[in-house]
């Protein structure tokens, strides 16, 4: 098996190797290149640098591959002795198991997490992987390992992101043996800390309507792990993790590691500190039913793990991912293009759509500046609620008896796109599709099919499934002139079993059901480059940077109460880039809460991320018209800064605080925008001064409150320097209360 590859990665990439060689040619003296990878000879080391980050690593005397530094850029000059495998601490820890590896085969006495564990067909388990060789081919490294005596090879792969320092890791097997063998578990990487004992642990968590908190944890003995066994990313935990040290850290000042697993489907992240105090990370598909079978003469590659550091702090981790994403992972990345204002039918007509209903709803979305209108569940099949249709995909001739064409051209005729939602991967068991192939979903033969909102999993690792969704989707695609798709999967997996195949080869599924995802994105966007896709799996239960690849953008969460966005926006972003992160300005008051917030809080809260609207616009007043009108041209004048700006958390809403307030800085500092909220005043206490940050000193900025007021003393222009050192009153007092400041660079 093997990931498909981005071409728009491969020409960055290419465009960097042309960089560093044209450098290399004219002999420029660049104090600090971009990317450097080189290998000590004398010591036997590798030195990754890249941005801000140096990654070192060594092959010791057995030929282990053992980590050396990973953190803030080292001298270009700096060198390392010979790395030296650690000493037997006892007879109970010898001394393979607590040298600090790259990547360790589960062999030898190892007892912390292995990178690669095998079976063989004589029974055979163990494995030892040792250097071969290896090759610098301009931005990545590849290393050669092998066990001692069977044909396995792995090769590891390093490739540095030149702006941002962002390390990608992963690792391809090789059966070279003359009989299949199992792997049983398998990581793309371990990334390993220097020793310490106040590490600290942020991760992200949630459930369905409540996604992406941020957890904090001391790291102590003992190992945390981070997983999915649901089938893909899920909810429950996203694939990120973030570590400090306590005692020198700040939200903006301090290292910070941190990484990102690229896999959509069952994964893990393990966090472990050992008896000696040493720290790993490793991740990659949950070992949790795993069992690939790998045929003689197949390789299998494994998912990507990023790992970066960042010195200041967890905002410019945060940071770091973001650039990545946008400028490099993204499909067509770096591309300037801003997510558009969309409009989306889910809240206001459930299931009920038809023609003259939409009509209605794009005929006012349209009056208010939306630019793309998204038709969501109903519109196909059997589809009257939740029981039928899932499977079907032939437009439902009741509601829309002269198919999609009339609706589309409207909606184009009111100068906007037109988006669909589709969920490809279920059927209901009441539909066609099921009736005719029963055998097409997950299941284990005579076993129960566990139903979830009365659906069940199409076993996509199928090729006769796989060739039916995208057959689908491309007739769409190919028949209506569909700019978006909003791709959802609202449920997890059960019976995950495969009985068409042979039993030692069941359990593939979790992966090839993952890579028949990713290629069918692939396809689709290869036949149709127009079309973009948002990633939603009942809200944020499918964000990871493996779809990201392939996807431009990701419903966050069903849960569109504006003031518990604000908490789950905020745990995204850690993460994940506002220019991904759907923000919905709904009804008031909620169904999540029957909360009551003001039309501006609730557009204050959505125009943090990329801005749509899902409200039921036939309810709505003039008044509200208006002010969604003005809000939606506000938002268009700063979206360019929040979407692809540097973010800035200046006070979270974590640990029940009262405010919560963000900060966008566009990339030449030319520009800022700040929204701050506050859940509820007390006591007469004022809303605390706001200091901004990443503004350039020197310069002088104005300041506009977009919505809301400052305190009167505040100056109309000032540097950079007064708004982020005096800072900034900003007036707010009250239940549910925001504000919005914009700043401008004087010319
Ligand atoms: C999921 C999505 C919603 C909506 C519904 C439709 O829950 O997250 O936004 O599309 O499905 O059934």
């Amino acid at each position: 098996m093997s990931l498909a590859a981005k071409p728009a990665s491969r020409l960055f990439h290419r465009l960097v190797c042309l960089l560093m060689i044209f450098s290399a040619i004219t002999g420029a003296a660049l104090a600090q290149q971009a990317v450097s990878i080189r290998f000590d000879q004398a010591a036997r080391i590798f030195h990754i640098d890249a941005a801000d980050t140096s990654y070192v690593f060594g092959i010791n005397e057995h030929a282990d591959l053992q980590a050396l530094y990973w953190g803030k850029r080292l001298a270009s000059g700096d060198t390392f002795p010979a790395a030296k495998a650690s000493p037997e601490a006892a007879s109970f820890d010898l001394s393979f198991t607590v040298t600090p590896h790259e990547f360790a085969g589960w062999g030898s006495g190892l007892y912390v997490e292995p990178d690669l564990k095998i079976t063989f067909p004589d029974g055979n388990r163990d494995l030892e992987l040792k250097y071969v060789s290896h090759a610098i081919d301009g931005d990545k490294l590849s290393i050669v390992m092998k066990d001692i005596s069977r044909e396995v090879y792995v090769t590891l792969y390093y490739q540095p992101d030149a702006e941002t320092g962002i390390l990608r890791r992963w690792a391809v097997i090789e059966n070279r043996t003359s009989e299949p063998f199992t792997i049983e578990q398998v990581s793309a990487a371990t990334w390993n800390l220097p020793r310490g004992t106040d590490y600290r642990l942020r991760y992200l968590s949630g459930r369905w309507a409540a996604e992406d908190t941020v957890n904090e944890q001391m790291v102590e003995p003992g190992k945390t792990t981070l997983e999915s066994r649901r089938g893909t990313t899920g909810h429950q935990n996203n694939p990120w993790f973030a570590i400090d040290k306590l005692s020198t850290a700040g939200a903006e000042t301090g290292g910070v590691w941190f990484g990102a697993l690229g896999w959509s489907g069952s994964w893990q992240i393990t966090i472990e500190r050992d008896q000696l105090q040493q720290v790993r990370i490793s991740g990659g598909p949950n070992s949790f039913d795993f069992g690939y079978r790998l045929q003689k003469g197949e390789k299998f590659e494994t998912p990507i793990f990023y790992g970066g550091y960042s010195s200041e702090g967890i905002g410019g981790a945060s940071r770091l991912l973001h650039r990545l994403e946008m400028d490099t992972l993204v499909p067509n990345a770096p591309h300037e293009k801003l997510r558009p204002v969309l409009y989306n039918s889910w809240e206001a007509t459930g299931f009920n759509v038809d023609e003259p209903g939409q009509v209605a709803l794009a005929e006012k979305a349209a009056s208010i500046g939306v630019e793309r209108f998204v038709m969501d569940d109903g519109w196909f099949g059997q589809r009257k609620d939740d029981h039928a249709g899932l499977g079907d995909w032939y437009v439902n001739p009741q509601k829309f008896p002269h198919g999609l064409k009339p609706l589309i051209d409207k909606v184009h005729s009111l100068h906007m796109d037109f988006g669909l939602w589709v969920e490809p991967e279920m059927v209901n068991p009441d539909s066609d599709l099921y009736r005719k192939h029963p055998d097409w979903v997950l299941n284990f033969t005579g076993r129960p099919r566990t139903e979830g909102r009365n659906q069940l999993v199409l076993n996509l690792a199928r090729p006769d499934v796989r060739a039916y969704v995208l057959g689908f989707l491309d007739k769409l695609l190919t028949e209506n002139d569909i700019a978006f798709l909003k791709w959802d999967y609202n449920r997890n997996w059960s019976e995950p079993g495969w009985p068409a195949v042979a039993p030692e080869d069941q359990k593939n599924v979790y992966v090839d059901f993952t890579n028949n995802y990713y290629s069918i994105l692939a396809d689709l966007r290869a036949k149709h480059p127009g079309v973009e896709i948002e990633s939603c799996s009942g809200g944020g239960g499918r964000v990871d940077l493996g779809v990201i690849r392939y996807v431009d953008e990701f419903w966050t969460s069903d849960n569109t109460d504006a003031f518990d966005r604000l908490t789950i926006q905020n745990g995204f972003t850690y993460a994940y880039a506002p220019g991904v992160m759907m923000a919905w300005v709904t009804d008031s008051p909620t169904w999540v809460n029957n909360r009551t917030l003001s039309l501006e809080y609730r557009f204050l809260s959505s125009m943090q991320g990329s801005l749509g609207i899902g409200a039921n616009l036939n309810k709505w007043t003039p008044e509200d018209f208006a002010t969604a009108t003005k809000m939606v041209a506000q938002y268009k004048s700063i979206r360019e800064l929040v979407q692809r700006g540097s973010l800035y958390r200046l006070i979270t809403p974590e640990h029940d605080s009262e405010q919560s307030v963000t900060e966008s800085v566009s990339r030449d500092k030319s520009q800022a925008v700040v929204f701050a909220f506050l859940h509820s005043s007390g006591e007469l206490y004022p809303y605390p001064r706001l200091y901004l940050r990443g503004l350039d000193a020197n310069a002088s900025y104005t300041l506009t409150a977009l919505d809301g007021k400052v305190a009167e003393t505040t100056p109309a222009a000032a540097s950079g320097a007064y708004w982020m050192e005096h800072g900034v009153d900003v007036l707010l007092r009250g239940d549910f209360q925001a504000a919005a400041l914009k700043l401008d660079r004087a010319p």
